[in-house]
Formats: structure tokens, sequence, C-alpha cells
């Protein structure tokens, strides 16, 4: 019998900077599903890869001095070694420069304009660099980006467009229909009510001003622009257009693309209605996650906020991190990432009840028994319901692996490894111990908990790729069967003479303090040289601002009358600033550099019309400037004299 076959997808990466763990993200979760899916027979593409053309990758490139395939050459090299860090067991990589994918883009553009799906007219609008997305003036922020907040350039071009107006309807009547298209249902309403609803616009899919792109082979001058190149991706990577197409013959039309939630957009109407002017069938599913969140704001590299996936591995090991993405946050909404949580998750979820679950199985087996099982065993009254919590999670786990539930998943297997320390707890096998009579019983304890703990290692093989490895191990599992997700159906599959080997502990419990302390300096480290390399970039291309831009930050002295220490955070203070007749609380990372004494009664100078944000929890209302050199030392700025709070610094 012939397997069924699992197309799955990520998007593919802008490589314009190193990626973060926002895209770590959504790459596990892709993972994830594809290793599910693999361990329940069916014949699994996964598809990721890069996103390598555009306006902004010719900008970086030029200002490095190199070109721009040499730059996103040196980026890819990146990725790949990050993807093989994270243990992500992609089929195949497609970059957006490879001979496969650009000849199957002419293809792709060419076929729609002979159908009359591609007209040539002329774009004029807003457009974002960084974000190389064009915005009416409707769609502007105060006349900057919406997404970014950055100025925006306003051009008019030559293009070409795409009808997308023409399949609104067919799209709408798919959505509809089709309950199980977008994920989760409640990004299907947001893309009727906001997007096809109030009408569409044709799209634009063409530039001449710039260079780097896929060229229109019928028009010179012309590029193939982002999403006709971007989206195709996923057909091209399977031969689509090409001389051996088997492969897109075999998986099309995809099983799911999982997407971040901004894109949603471009994956249930621009490419359905790509699909339908090809006459392809659709994709099954489209899925659009959540974005993590760093202090309430999405964690871009653009905006600098970078929390370094290949630092959190180095420092924790792949599984720990998995865990943690897939646990913390439901598949779908937005969660926040903290070091706390990660930290806390690894202490208690993995040190604790996992990591103690084993470690304490292994030890009594080694203490009463000397490391093997004798094949005698009788139950005990708490197995009918320790089996019975197996059989459940089983279940439900399946149900939410089906669902992309991640994190639904585990919390369900996480109950079960709680069950088993319960278990222990009930059964007190060190007391039975002391007594002879009792070593059928005791072994039939020995024997429930390992064969539990063989069921939860294949349950979350699929999210933590290494972890099991060391369960089998320690427990003397090599059986390949007791393995596969087959065998978790059949509780009492592992033999009776079980033989541990005693190991390592699988999650060594993280002294907070000390490794919060740590982690923010590498975090900051990080940060620091990501700013570094972009003030760098951008200074070269920006020389000088204008007056009008100096005006734009309104900067007020303030005297501050109170201030006091961020508990469980060494760097910060929180101070109360009198601005004139008002009273702000800041947050600033100066602990190091000023006692909360020494700031009160001082003079500072304060950024008055920040953004307000949130450090730790605490809102901070404006910023106190503050000169550093590279030596560590910090001074704030104050006022040379006696003047009133609130005066304004021009
Ligand atoms: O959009 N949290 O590329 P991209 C969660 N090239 N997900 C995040 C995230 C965060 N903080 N930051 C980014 C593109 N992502 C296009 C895709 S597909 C045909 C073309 C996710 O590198 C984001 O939501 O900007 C998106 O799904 C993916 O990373 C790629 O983002
Ligand atoms: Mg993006």
């Amino acid at each position: 019998m012939s397997k069924d076959k699992f197309y799955i997808t990520t998007p593919i990466y802008y490589p314009s900077d190193k990626l973060h763990i926002g895209h770590s993200y959504c790459t596990v979760a892709t993972d994830t599903m594809a290793r599910y899916k693999r361990m329940r027979g069916f014949d699994v593409k996964f598809l990721t890869g890069t996103d390598e053309h555009g306006q902004k990758i010719e900008r970086i490139a030029k200002d490095k001095g190199v070109s721009p395939k040499e730059y996103v050459d040196s980026i890819v090299l990146w990725v790949k070694k990050l993807w093989k860090t994270l243990d992500i067991s992609y089929d195949y990589y497609i970059r957006t420069t490879d001979e496969i994918h650009v000849k199957a883009v002419q293809k792709i553009f060419k076929k729609l304009y002979d159908n009359g799906d591609i007209y040539k007219s002329s774009y004029e609008g807003w457009y974002c660099t960084p974000c190389e997305t064009f915005f009416t003036e409707r769609q502007l922020t105060d006349g900057k980006c919406p997404d970014c907040g950055r100025d925006v350039e306003k051009l008019k071009e030559e293009s070409y467009f795409f009808k997308l107006s023409k399949y609104q309807d067919r799209i709408i009547k798919h959505i509809e229909e089709n309950p199980e298209f977008i994920q989760p249902p409640t990004r299907k309403n947001e893309m009727l009510n906001n997007f096809l609803k109030p009408g569409l616009e044709d799209l634009c899919v063409s530039r001449t001003s710039f260079k780097w792109g896929i060229p229109v082979d019928f028009d010179q001058g012309h590029i193939v622009y982002v999403w006709v190149d971007a989206l195709s991706n996923y057909i091209s990577a399977l031969g689509y257009g090409g001389d051996d197409d088997a492969d897109f013959k075999k998986y099309w039309p995809a099983d799911v693309h999982v997407v971040g939630k901004e894109i949603v957009r471009f994956h249930t109407i621009v490419w359905p209605a790509m699909l339908m002017a090809l006459d392809l069938p659709l994709p099954k599913k489209i899925f659009g996650h959540g974005w993590l969140i760093i202090d309430g704001g999405k964690m871009s590299k653009s905006k600098g906020n970078v929390v370094d996936p290949m630092v959190l591995t180095e420092k924790y090991g792949v599984d720990a991190i998995r865990y943690f993405l897939l646990r913390e946050i439901a598949f779908g909404q937005d969660g926040n990432f903290t070091n706390e949580a990660l930290i806390n998750r690894i202490n208690s979820d993995l040190a604790n009840d996992l990591g103690n679950l084993l470690s304490r199985t292994v030890a009594m087996i080694e203490k009463y028994f000397g490391g093997t099982l004798p094949s005698e065993q009788t139950g005990n009254e708490f197995d009918k319901d320790v089996i019975k919590v197996v059989e459940n999670t089983v279940r439900n786990v399946e149900e939410y692996m089906e669902k992309m539930l991640f994190s639904d998943a585990f919390t369900e297997i996480w109950n079960l490894v709680r069950r088993c320390n319960k278990y222990i707890d009930e059964t007190t096998p060190w007391v039975i111990a002391k007594d002879e009579s009792r070593r059928a019983e005791l072994a039939g304890i020995m024997y429930t908990l390992s064969e539990a703990l063989r069921v939860i290692a294949v349950l979350i093989s699929p999210g933590m790729p290494n972890t099991p490895k060391e369960i089998f191990k320690q427990l003397g599992i090599d059986d390949e069967n007791l393995k596969s997700w087959d065998s978790v159906h059949n509780f009492g599959a592992l033999s009776k003479e079980i033989k541990v080997n005693k190991g390592n502990v699988i999650f060594p419990r993280i002294d907070v303090k000390k490794e919060l302390a740590e982690l923010e300096e590498a975090m900051e480290k990080s940060m620091r040289e990501c700013v570094a390399n972009k003030g760098g970039e951008e200074k070269k291309s920006d020389e000088f601002i204008t007056i009008d831009d100096f005006a734009k930050v309104e900067l007020k002295v303030g005297e501050v009358i109170k201030c006091e220490k961020v508990e469980k955070a060494d760097k910060l203070l929180k101070s109360q600033i009198k601005i004139g007749a008002e009273v702000r609380q800041v947050v600033s990372g100066i602990a190091k550099f000023y006692s909360p004494e020494e700031m009160v009664g001082k003079k500072v100078v304060v950024v008055t019309n920040l953004k307000p944000v949130k450090l730790r929890g605490i809102l901070s209302e404006g910023m106190i400037l503050a000169a550093s050199d590279d030596g560590g030392n910090l001074k704030a700025v104050t006022v040379d004299g006696d003047i009133e709070s609130g005066a304004e610094v021009r």
C-alpha cells in the first residue's frame, strides 16, 4: 500500500538579516507537524527556504560592498546552520535565486500575461523600503509606514498588474464553503470582512526601479515583484513548470501552509487567485500563527530587538527551546517571550516533572533490583487509573496534533507526567522495598513507570527529537518498534525484564537568579551588535538629519522626586520625574551606575514624546538621557545650573 502524502511549508524568510526566535518559532512548529506526520506513516514533504530578491536586499548588499547574491549566500549559510542547530528536518530548501525557481516564475508570469490576468499600467503609491510594501495614501499612519513607522517614498512607474479583483467572488465562495481553509477560524472573518468584502484592488507585480529580482523575460527592464516571486516557491520547489514535475504531481496541493498572521492575507487571497488563474488546485489549509512578542512589540529584525536563537540553544539545548516555544504559546495566538518564563518552564516542567520521573524510576530499579527487573510482577490498585490516563492522553494528543494545537498536546502529555509522579507517591515504593514478600509488587510498579515513560518519550518526539533518545537509552529500549507512534496504543508492549542504564540528568535545574543576569547580558550584547550594525548602515545612506527631524524629539528638564530599584532586575531604576506640572514614571537601565538615593533631586533631561513602553511589566513614559563610553561608564545628562523643571531642551 502506498503512503498518503503530506505537504507542509513554512514561509520563505527574508535573509535581510539573521533570523530571530520569532522565525524559529514558526519553523519549529512546522517541523513538529512534519515529524508527527512522518511518525503517523505519511510520505511527508517539508519545505522551507529564503525569499532573496528585492530592493532592500539590493541596498544592504550595496552598503556592504558585495553583490546581492554574495550577500544572501552568506546569510543562507547561517540560516541553514540555525535550522541544523534546531533539528529542523526539512526535506527541501528553496531559494528564490535557484535556477529552478527563476525559470518557474518566468513561466508563471508569462502564462498569467498570456491569459489576460496580467496587464500593463502604471503605479503610484507609497513604498516602505525596509518592509518592501506599497501602501495607499489612506493606509499610512501619520504619513509613515503603518508597520514600522519609518518614512515612505512616493513612487510612480510603469508596472504590470495582476487582476486580483477578477477572482474576488470565487475566493469568497471558496473560503465560505471550506471552513478548514483558513485556521484558526478567527482569521477567516478578518480576511472576509477587512479585505474581501470591501473589494480587492489589482496587485502590482512588476517593478522597474531596481534590478535585484527575476526578469520578466518578455519585457526588458521589468522584474517580477515580490508576491508572485515569493508565493510561487511552493510549487517551483516541486518542479512545477520544469523538466521534472513528478514531485509536483505527487505533492500538490499543499496540505498546509504555515504562515505568520501578517501574511495570511497574501496566502488566502493573492495565492488562491494566482492558482485559479493558473488553473491549479488550492492548498487545503493556511494556518496563521501569532507573533512572539517582547515587551509588547512584535520582535522583528528591523526593530533590532532580537533574541538570538543560537544563544538560547547553546545555553539550554535544543529540546528545551523547542518545548518552550510549543508549550508556552497557544499556536495561533500571540505570546510573550521572557527569559523568566523560559527558565521557569525548564525548571518546573523539564527538570522537575519529566527529569525527576526518569531519574527516580531508573534510580529505584538500580537500587531495588540491581538494574534489571524480574519477570515476576504483580499490579496494584493505582495501575488502572494510570493506564486510563495513558490511553486518554494518547487519544487527546493525537487529536490536538492533527489540529496543530501543540500547546494543548504538550499540556496533555505533562498531565500524564505529573500523574506518574503522583503514582510514585501513592504506591510508596520505598516502603514496599522493605518487605521481601512484596518484590513482585515492587517490580510491577517499576514496570508501570517505565512503560508510561516509554509512551511519554514517543509522544514528545515530534516536538523534542533528542530527549526521547536519552529516555530510551536509560530504560534500555533498543527495539525501534517500541519507539514508533503505533506502539503507544499498546500499553504493555515493553517486555517485563527491563534493564536500565543510569545516565545523565536530562534537564539540569537552572539557578534562576544567576542565569537571568547572564542571559540578559548575552542578549544585550547581541542586541548591541545588531543595533551597532544597523546604525552603521543607516549613517552611510543618510549622513545628516534636518532641523525638522531633530524637532520631532521633545526634550524637557525633569526633576527626579522619587526613585527605587526594580525588583528582580539588577539594571533598572524606576523614577518619578516631575516635569512642569506633571509627574511621569520612567524606567531606566542605570542601576549599575546610580543608586536610587543619588538620583533623587537630580535635574535630568527627559525625552517626553517617546511612545510609552512596559519594561518588566512596569510602565515607562519617557527616557532619561545619559552619556556612555566604550569603557563602561555612564553619566546622566543634567543641566548646568538652576532651571525650572518642564523647561524645554532645544
Ligand atoms: O514575510 N513571531 O518573510 P519574513 C512569530 N518573505 N513569527 C514571526 C516573527 C515573530 N516575532 N517575526 C517574523 C516574509 N515572523 C516573506 C514570506 S512566503 C511566500 C513569503 C514570521 O522573513 C512572519 O510572521 O519577514 C512570517 O510568517 C515569517 O516569519 C517570515 O517573515
Ligand atoms: Mg515580514
